[in-house]
């Protein structure tokens, strides 16, 4: 962990209760992974980074180059953190997430940005923790939550803030379902994304997933499965996606840096498909294995039960 760029211990990281993030939310954030314990796709994470700070006005203390020697830093730091997992899938094991928190800082208290002093950055690595194996082979349930009548998320779905009470409480609800992530709605009754994801629906071998303008964060896994399927020559449609469209899909799968592509079989109470993973999301996650780096092909480490 570090703060400022000083490294802490995480048991002693502290923050000031004068400060913003805390008090407001008022901060933005990335996640980042590793694989071989190097930072995967830093350079798009930092721009996303760059551009939510953007979009609440709030300024970077640091450059890019400086973000990516920390980030090295705390991964070089956090080695040897690792608590075994036997039902971790293989290519989580003994990597970490890294997560960037950038606030607006502290200061005396009242909403005005002007009283904050000096932005704040946090840095913490920890062991990834991703769904497990079964999670890909059997795949998931998802919960679908909001539309007509539900609270409406607040906040600019394209920036990376720290305002998450909306993703919190759908995901609370996600689980009390039973299901590992929820799908939300937007007021008009589309699926936009998930609670910390991307989503995906295969009709026809045709891969569809909401546009970036339908109110949704621009996905860096999102970006690499686009790419994986123009190479593959599987044709993609970015459209608004009704309910009824992702439920009545052959496959759906979701996207984010810690679940990479992961098949969803259940959306409510309704089957997807057959309720098994598909073709489509199984070779898109096999191209996405060899993008990051190769090792633990999903199709071969089935093979091997
Ligand atoms: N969340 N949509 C939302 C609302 C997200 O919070 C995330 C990621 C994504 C997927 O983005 P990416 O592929 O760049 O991870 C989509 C991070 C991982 C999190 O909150 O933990």
């Amino acid at each position: 962990m570090s703060i400022d760029g000083i490294a802490v211990p995480a048991g002693e990281a502290r923050v000031s209760v004068f400060d913003r993030g805390f008090l407001y939310g008022d901060s933005v954030y990335e996640v980042i992974r590793t694989y071989d314990l190097a930072p995967f796709r830093t350079a798009p994470h930092l721009a996303r980074l760059a551009s939510s700070a953007d979009r609440i006005a709030l300024r970077l203390p640091w450059t890019v180059d400086r973000f990516e020697q920390e980030v090295r830093s705390v991964v070089e730091a956090s080695r040897g953190c690792e608590v075994p997992d036997a039902g971790a899938a293989p290519w989580n094991v003994g990597e970490r997430s890294v997560r960037i928190v950038v606030t607006r800082g502290s200061g005396e208290l009242g909403l005005d940005p002007g009283l904050a002093v000096e932005p704040s950055v946090v840095l913490i690595a920890v062991p990834l923790r991703g769904p497990p194996l079964a999670a890909y082979r059997e795949g998931v349930a998802a919960w679908v939550f909001g539309g007509p009548g539900a609270p409406r998320r607040g906040g600019d779905p394209a920036a990376k803030t720290g305002e998450h009470l909306f993703h919190v409480l759908a995901t609370r609800e996600a689980r009390a379902h039973g299901a590992e992530e929820a799908l939300l709605l937007d007021g008009g009754g589309h699926v936009t994304e998930g609670a910390s994801s991307n989503v995906f629906a295969v009709r026809g071998g045709v891969l569809e997933t909401p546009p970036l303008g339908a109110g949704i964060l621009a996905g860096v896994t999102r970006a690499v499965v686009l790419d994986i399927a123009l190479r593959l020559g599987v044709a993609v449609l970015e459209r608004p996606m009704p309910l009824a469209a992702l439920e009545s899909a052959d496959e759906v799968f979701l996207t984010s840096t810690v679940r990479e592509v992961l098949p969803v079989v259940r959306a409510g109470e309704r089957p997807i498909g057959s309720a098994t993973p598909g073709e489509v999301t199984r070779l898109i996650h096999a191209a996405f294995r060899e993008a990051a780096g190769g090792g633990h092909i999903p199709g071969k480490v089935a093979g091997r039960g």
